[in-house]
């Protein structure tokens, strides 16, 4: 199954009404835990590589390159969309030259009409390509690639403008937070996000930072018109506990327990499970 755009996997959760999961690629073995977590799921699947990530992970086009071979070798059979995760304009382009099929650009910290003008330009060049984009309105709260947005909700007036563009799916700040979620955290923002909705007819909508938010509150936004859910934190942490528990059972002195191969391979079972179960929460399992 080559790389795809998300376009027909986001027509297919608009049509039936669930959400697909965007998990972070952070090292070159979580590619492997969330390729086997969709197949075992029967899940479309976006993998997201942030720029911290693709720096780490060798540049765009190692990414890329290894990708394809990759799925091959495991023989995935469902639907995957590599998608650059809050990219700037210089970074979209560049991801998009290199073979992405699926890019974010993040101008939510720009003023609006610069964000509108960017996201326009690189609509352009995605159509051209056959490559869905992803715009945001109102920054996130949290900090990622130690960039923290100061989580100022999306303006719906502004939400209707990035719409009317065509841009293929929109993140709309609705009170989310990349990584944990503070103690006296006031919850999703539904009437907003029902506003938004409103106001932006049939495009897709993301929630960044999926994160920690409890189930009850992730369907309601599915019902609302959620069509991507991005998650990293959850199953970071289920990674470094399995891994640390490996360590404090001394695992890693046994044999040769200190190979990675071996070190990592509790934390990536981790993972996959906790992939598993939000592709289950999202209701995206199942459907390809
Ligand atoms: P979490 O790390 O909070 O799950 O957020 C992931 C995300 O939104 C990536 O863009």
């Amino acid at each position: 199954m080559p790389l795809l755009s998300a376009k027909e996997m986001l027509n297919d959760a608009q049509e039936r009404g669930y959400a697909i999961g965007q998990f972070s690629l952070n090292h070159l073995e979580s590619v492997r835990a969330y390729l086997l977590a969709a197949e075992a799921a029967r899940s479309p699947i976006l993998l997201g590589v942030s720029r911290g990530m693709v720096d780490y992970m060798g540049g765009h086009r190692t990414i890329v390159a290894m990708l394809e071979p990759f799925m091959e070798h495991l023989v995935i059979t469902v639907p995957v969309a590599l998608h650059l995760d809050h990219g700037s304009y210089d970074e979209a382009r560049a991801a998009l030259r290199a073979g992405f099929r699926s890019v974010m650009f993040d101008g939510s910290a720009l003023p609006f009409e610069e964000n509108l003008k960017m996201s326009a330009a690189l609509l352009a060049l995605c159509e051209e390509q056959g490559a869905t984009l992803e715009c945001e309105v109102g920054t996130l709260g949290g900090e990622e690639d130690g960039i923290r947005g100061k989580g100022e909700l999306a303006d719906p007036a502004e939400c209707r403008q990035l719409a009317a563009l065509g841009v293929h799916m929109l993140a709309a700040g609705i009170g989310n937070v990349h990584g944990e979620y503070p103690e006296d955290w006031a919850g999703l923002d539904f009437e907003l996000l029902a506003t938004i909705r409103r106001v932006t007819g049939e495009v897709p909508l993301v929630l960044h930072g999926g994160s920690g938010v409890p189930s009850s509150m992730v369907r309601r936004a599915i019902e609302l018109g959620v069509r991507k859910v991005n998650v990293n934190t959850d199953c970071l942490l289920a990674f470094t506990a399995a891994v640390r528990r490996y360590i404090e059972a001394g695992k890693d002195r046994v044999n040769k327990g200190y190979q990675p191969k071996a070190l990592l391979a509790d934390g990536l079972e981790a993972a996959r499970r906790v992939a598993v179960e939000k592709m289950e929460l999202f209701g995206s399992a199942g459907k390809a």
